[in-house]
């Protein structure tokens, strides 16, 4: 396959221009189970990924392969229903492809969401988190490889990867809202396999709060570009070896959708206060 530059990121975003008027402030990318906030979009038109030049399909279950324009809470958003994992294969430079294409778009900033497994004992399926910080833990990373001065510089910092300010008024909002709302940290391995507990005791070690098989590229990505970012995970199980029972993603998908409601009253409060 040919990199992905600048040429085919203006290309894509071209072809999404052309569907609609809007002009997307926001990107939002939504994890598995959690997709249904597209469905809360005003004025959206729906473009599936494989007509989008370059858009790889989603392959996962809980996950539909398409991308919305439309409004949200006022605010016109980009929304990505599914996600390219760089465990069905794909490179990171490919699962970071439709990050930069927000930013393409006009997106100043970036709201990703995952399901996660809860590494920090205090935790319960069920809760939601908003991510402090991160551990690239995959192998990979979407900035390797010729830099594009354009996108961003060569050497991106990475002190404040989840914004400060993004993080406190998602915690000021779950107060009005009564919801406990956890903060930690998120590992993000490669997958596909759920982690052995010794691998999840390594990652308490390490100091995760969660675990997960997504984010992290799109977050250096977005990063790297210059959004500001906002995370919030969705504890979906305990990771492995915390309770007496396999993990399936029948349990994942079971979760979201049994907590699918706070995480919208959630999400639409804060998307006004980016
Ligand atoms: N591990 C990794 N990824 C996950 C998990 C988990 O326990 N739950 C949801 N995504």
């Amino acid at each position: 396959m040919q990199p992905l530059t600048a040429v085919q990121i203006n290309e894509a975003a071209a072809y999404i221009t052309g569907l609609t008027p809007l002009k997307p402030e926001i990107g939002l990318i939504m994890g598995s189970g959690l997709g249904v906030l597209g469905d809360h979009l005003e004025d959206a038109v729906v473009i599936p990924y494989e007509s989008i030049p370059y858009f790889p399909v989603s392959t996962v279950e809980g996950h539909a392969g398409e991308l919305l324009v439309g409004s949200l809470s006022g605010r016109p958003v980009v929304l990505m229903r599914g996600r390219f994992h760089m465990y069905e294969g794909y490179g990171p430079e490919l699962t970071a492809f439709p990050v930069r294409v927000m930013k393409s778009l006009g997106a100043k900033a970036l709201l990703v969401t995952n399901a996660a497994g809860g590494v920090n004992t205090s935790f319960e399926p069920g809760d939601l988190m908003v991510i402090s910080d991160h551990l690239n833990l995959t192998g990979k990373n979407p900035l390797v490889g010729p830099n594009d001065d354009e996108l961003g510089v060569r050497f991106p910092d990475m002190s404040e990867a989840y914004s400060k300010r993004l993080r406190a008024v998602a915690r000021e909002i779950a107060v009005t809202q009564g919801l406990t709302l956890r903060e930690g940290v998120y590992a993000g391995l490669l997958g596909p396999n759920y982690e052995t507990p010794a691998e999840i005791r390594m990652l308490r070690t390490l100091g995760a709060d969660a675990v997960g098989m997504s984010t992290v590229a799109e977050v250096l990505a977005a990063r790297h570009t210059g959004l500001e970012v906002l995370g919030i995970s969705c504890i979906s199980n305990m990771a492995a070896g915390i309770l007496d029972q396999p993990l399936s993603h029948a349990e994942v998908i079971e979760t979201t959708e049994r907590v699918k409601s706070q995480f919208l009253a959630l999400v639409k409060a804060i998307i006004p206060r980016f």
